[in-house]
């Protein structure tokens, strides 16, 4: 019998490769693993150095505080892995740093699209710019604050991508619903028992009335939006009002 490929592949570029051994081998990772599904491995970006000390840093041109990762094991690295820059290249190549575009939802079910990646771990205060130039395909941020090093933001973009692996998660669903309310928060969620120091679960929810349930899970969703995150609101609601404002349009062409 002959083995599928795996559905994702990634390759990851790090200094601190031990850093990833029980997050490759725990939990929905390490079965998307062991069942073939994923093939993620994490390289010491020393192995592409060339000098008695794997030097993998140097000091800014300038001046500056800190040191910078230096180019040529990093152009080095990700060449082997995926070969140069360009339209043939077999796997996208990311950069996690604070000056990438910042991940969304929406990026993680395009990425699902694409089967091979690299992911490139900066550290110290950063990357020389030649690498970009040079070797990356996309940059990517995992928010508005500085970590010390792209390790733990590579993690977080990889735990998004292997839970959208077709098949993996037992619960197909929770992954499409999610799909669909992207755009706002979920509500309130409640478990056995029904009450609870004195805290009862919404009486929608017991009431056993799919209907009733949802409309207040829909309703509960929206209210608690409104409150945290109203730019997700305002987002969704210009969205729909281009999408019809398109459909209009082309209506009239018709
Ligand atoms: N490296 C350091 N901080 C980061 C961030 N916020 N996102 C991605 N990579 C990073």
């Amino acid at each position: 019998m002959t083995v599928p490929p795996p559905t994702l592949e990634i390759d990851l570029l790090t200094i601190f490769p031990g850093l990833f051994d029980s997050f490759l081998s725990e939990s929905f990772i390490g079965m998307a693993r062991e069942r073939g599904l994923a093939r993620i491995e994490a390289h010491n970006l020393r192995n592409w150095t060339s000098d008695r000390h794997r030097t993998v840093d140097d000091s800014p041109y300038g001046g500056g505080p800190g040191m910078l990762m230096k180019p040529e094991p990093l152009v080095d690295g990700i060449e082997e892995l995926a070969g140069p820059k360009g339209a043939s290249r077999s796997a996208r190549v990311v950069l996690v740093s604070p000056q990438g575009k910042p991940l969304t939802q929406r990026w993680l079910s395009e990425a699902a699209g694409h089967p091979r990646w690299v992911f490139v771990c900066g550290r110290y205060e950063g990357v020389d710019q030649r690498v970009v130039d040079l070797a990356i395909d996309e940059e990517v941020s995992i928010g508005d604050y500085v970590l010390s090093g792209g390790e733990i933001p590579a993690m977080v973009v990889i735990e998004g991508m292997v839970r959208l692996i077709p098949g993996l998660l037992g619960n197909a669903e929770s992954v499409v619903k999610e799909s669909f309310t992207q755009d706002i928060l979920e509500g309130p969620q409640y478990t056995r028992p029904p009450e609870f120091r004195g805290q009862s679960v919404p009486a929608e929810l017991l009431s056993g009335n799919h209907a009733v349930i949802e409309r207040w899970r829909h309703d509960k969703a929206i209210e608690r939006t409104a409150l945290r995150r109203p730019d997700l609101l305002r987002r969704a609601t210009d969205e729909l009002e281009e999408l019809s404002h398109k459909e209009r349009h082309q209506d009239q062409e018709e």
